[in-house]
């Protein structure tokens, strides 16, 4: 159940009490008032999911005290007690967006039913507009998590890029969301009723990928024994999604560059020209300048398909994202698993924050999967990542810098801390025994430590 605070307000002192002690067991926490004003005093400070009060008190009323509580943008919900006599003023409540009233005399059993009651309606409505923003979330950025200025920037301009009909290139590494970006151009644009297909190109050899892309006629070769529609005409009035196109076999891109340039394609074995309304996005991880030096990419097909270019960041230039999608994996996955979200501990996140991924977002996803698999417990601590995430930069290869720079003193007492916090465990928690295992003095140990504990929020415990 939801933590719940409730604020009970009448001039009664035996009311509030005898209320208190029936709701406890209901609630986190209650607080009590014994008038309206007092009550706005305290809901200046405190936020509460529910307010009980009395329609009759000294001072303004327990009417007032709920308008003007909505005056002030208060969004807790108000239960009324009225007496039998007022019964019209429980009604207007009600009108006025009580959620419930109780009529005195009352009995404890009622008001549990009650309260309980209107929880369950709160509760109910916070997890509808919860699952309302995720939804609206999901559907604006398709999924695609991240707050860094690079991603802030690069959603920009998937936004420009969308609505237009332009063709779109998307580059970056592998593993840095190229797909995911393409449906988001798709999903953004007002071909987005109609279909999102994609091809790889490295994966088919040049005459598959022909087939694949324009279609058949039958009898076109041996085995093509019915007449088949390509991608090209699949996907008529919606967006195709050419992927790896740096792989794509030269005399291949030829016939693609044709089609860009007519929008009119032939299917393998046809002799009928097919007009088709495509939009093209395609994705590399190549540079695919230095293939055009090098011949292996057509010039004139790089034009074509490189009109408006979205180059996605590594993982490693954008290092305040990975809180926030370790944290989206571990939900999404946890979901999936069926177990029950673990948290990470800071060293963890440290660990991740400070790799070097290589495989970019698939990498993180995968390593969140991995850790999730071997039931992790309730937090995941740095000894259950996988071991390169753990090593730290061992060569000059290995060690990133983004451009931004970094704060090298401060990477360095993380290093240490995360020595200094595997030697306790390794010690069970014996000090003198972890000084010696790092070569520190008893003192040096303890005064550092407590002071890296302090900065990288690891509670170190009763010291012996
Ligand atoms: N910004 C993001 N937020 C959430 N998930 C992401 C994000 N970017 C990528 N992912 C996830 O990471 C995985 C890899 O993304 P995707 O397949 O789009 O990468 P790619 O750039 O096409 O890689 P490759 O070049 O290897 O094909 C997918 O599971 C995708 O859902
Ligand atoms: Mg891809």
């Amino acid at each position: 159940m939801n933590i719940s605070r409730l604020l009970l307000v009448d001039d009664e002192k035996s009311l509030l009490l005898i209320m208190s002690q029936a709701l406890d067991s209901q609630v986190e926490e209650i607080q009590q008032a014994e008038t309206a004003e007092q009550a706005l005093e305290i809901m200046e400070k405190d936020d509460f999911d529910l307010v009980i009060t009395d329609l009759k008190l000294p001072g303004l009323s327990g009417l007032d005290l709920f308008q003007e509580a909505r005056n002030r943008g208060c969004q807790s919900d108000f239960i009324i007690i009225t007496a039998f006599a007022s019964a019209a003023s429980a009604i207007q409540a009600l009108k006025l967006g009580a959620a419930d009233y109780l009529m005195k005399p009352f009995d404890i059993e009622e008001l549990r039913i009650v309260v309980k009651r209107v929880l369950s309606h709160r509760s109910m409505r916070e997890d509808v507009k919860t699952l309302k923003r995720q939804l609206m979330e999901d559907v604006d950025k398709g999924g695609i998590i991240g707050k860094s200025h690079e991603m802030s920037n690069l959603l920009h301009m998937v936004q420009q890029a969308a609505p237009t009909d332009l063709a779109v290139l998307i580059t970056g590494e592998s593993g840095t969301g190229k797909e995911l970006v393409a449906k988001a151009v798709h999903r953004n644009s007002k071909r987005k009723e109609a279909r999102f297909l994609s091809v790889n190109c490295a994966a088919l050899p040049e005459s598959l990928l022909e087939a694949e892309l324009f279609g058949v006629v039958k009898g076109a070769y041996t085995g093509a024994v019915s007449s088949r529609k390509g991608l090209f005409e699949l996907s008529d009035g919606g967006t195709l999604f050419l992927d790896e196109i740096g792989e794509m076999p030269f005399s291949m891109q030829s016939k693609l560059l044709r089609v860009l340039q007519e929008f009119v394609i032939r299917r393998v074995g046809g002799e009928r020209d097919i007009h088709v309304d495509v939009r093209i996005v395609a994705a590399t991880n190549r540079n695919l300048e230095e293939l055009i030096k090098a011949k292996q990419f057509r010039q004139d097909l790089y034009f074509r398909i490189n009109v408006f270019q979205l180059h996605l960041p590594s993982l490693r230039d954008r290092q305040e994202d990975i809180a926030l999608l370790t944290e989206y994996f571990i939900k999404r996955i946890s979901n999936r698993l069926e177990i029950k979200p673990p948290k990470l501990s800071p060293e963890a996140l440290g660990r991740l924050e400070s790799y070097n991924w290589p495989g970019n977002i698939r990498e993180l996803e995968n390593v969140i999967e991995r850790v999730l698999a071997f039931s992790p417990g309730e937090i995941v601590l740095p000894e259950q990542l996988p071991d390169e995430i753990n090593q730290g930069p061992g060569s000059l290869s290995e060690v990133s810098l983004s451009d931004k720079g970094m704060d090298v003193e401060k990477e360095l007492r993380h290093v240490r801390y995360l020595y200094m916090v595997k030697a306790m465990e390794k010690c069970e928690g014996r000090m003198g025994e972890a000084a010696s295992l790092l070569g520190m003095t008893f003192r040096s140990f303890r005064y550092h430590f407590h002071k890296l504990c302090d900065e990288f929020g690891m509670n170190p415990g009763p010291v012996e």
